[in-house]
């Protein structure tokens, strides 16, 4: 069901974009059909959703000065996105409407977030300019492949950023998305098992796109390029390449998918866990668990089932 509210916010961001000088309310009310009123109405809820609408006696004025991710921006709209200008997390959402059982793939976007959550309890500073969202799944392979969904996601992501940003990145074990040493994207997951079964798998993407790298690992699009870049390109291309990896590729083709765009393989890392174990070693492959195997000076091999990599030169 398309909503009208959608459509008339859709109707006169049009017309704002599409003449040059003011557009007065009569006009809009004359196209919607609605009163000037009613017209004034939909522009303070646009200018409290954070469009910059000016009002002058002439009429309304856009000064476009950011992408936005709104549903009615997409170009077909999309039911399955949840747009909202700032959360604590869109992690709290996705697990609520995950156990009320919504769709797959609905997915939860905020164009901030005040409590972002990174993996191992860290936060995950989200400011405006970015793309944080959560996806919500409904996985078809059983518990034991769980790995698979944050895998795949890493590597269809590297190849957009790469391939449509022209942003060479790579990606870094086990959820990392990295340019040179700095980190540009990182995935976090959350799951309900039951059984051998995965009731729900959440997958949070954060990606420093339009904002200013909040840490000094980190990078951005823009910190790399200057460019402004329109994020809702980057998600609803995810959504259909990774939608298309799930569906066509068994768990063994999307590891060895992982395995062609990696930063990790081969190089000497160190390796520190939350348990306070750490190894170092020669990073030689992932095996069919998703872990990190690590060869040591003894040539004795390591199985790490999670942590954080370091690289050593
Ligand atoms: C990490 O590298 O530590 C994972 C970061 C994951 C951040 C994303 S942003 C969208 C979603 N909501 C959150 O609170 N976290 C994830």
């Amino acid at each position: 069901m398309v909503n009208k509210n959608n459509n008339s916010r859709k109707t006169i961001l049009s017309m704002l974009r599409n003449t040059s000088g003011a557009v007065s309310g009569q006009k809009i009310a004359d196209k919607l059909m609605v009163s000037r009123v009613a017209v004034w109405k939909q522009i303070k809820s646009l200018q409290e959703l954070g469009y910059h609408i000016e009002g002058t006696p002439s009429g309304y004025y856009l000064n476009e000065q950011m992408d936005h991710l709104f549903s009615w921006e997409f170009e077909k709209e999309k039911e399955n996105y949840h747009i909202y200008r700032e959360l604590n997390s869109t992690m709290e959402i996705a697990r609520e409407k995950a156990e009320e059982n919504c769709d797959g793939f609905t997915t939860i976007v905020a164009e901030k977030q005040s409590s972002g959550k990174g993996r191992g309890n860290r936060t995950w500073l989200s400011n405006e300019g970015g793309l944080y969202f959560t996806m919500i799944l409904r996985p078809e392979l059983p518990s034991a492949y769980y790995y698979i969904y944050t895998l795949g996601a890493t590597a269809v992501l590297s190849e957009i950023i790469n391939r449509d940003f022209n942003i060479p990145v790579s990606a870094k074990w086990p959820n990392d998305i990295l340019y040179k040493d700095l980190k540009i994207c990182g995935i976090l997951n959350e799951m309900h098992i039951s059984g051998d079964s995965i009731k729900w798998l959440n997958l949070g993407v954060g990606i420093n796109v339009n904002n200013s790298p909040p840490l000094e690992s980190g990078t951005s699009f823009k910190a790399i390029s200057g460019l402004d870049y329109d994020r809702r390109n980057l998600l609803f291309t995810f959504e259909e390449q990774y939608k298309k990896l799930l569906r066509e590729n068994l768990p063994e083709q999307i590891r060895q998918k992982w395995k062609t765009g990696n930063y990790t393989i081969n190089r000497k890392i160190h390796l520190k866990t939350s348990l306070g174990q750490s190894f170092s070693g020669i990073a030689e492959d992932i095996d069919a668990t998703g872990a990190l195997l690590i060869k040591n000076k003894q040539n004795k091999i390591k199985q790490a089932l999670f942590g954080d990599i370091y690289l050593k030169q």
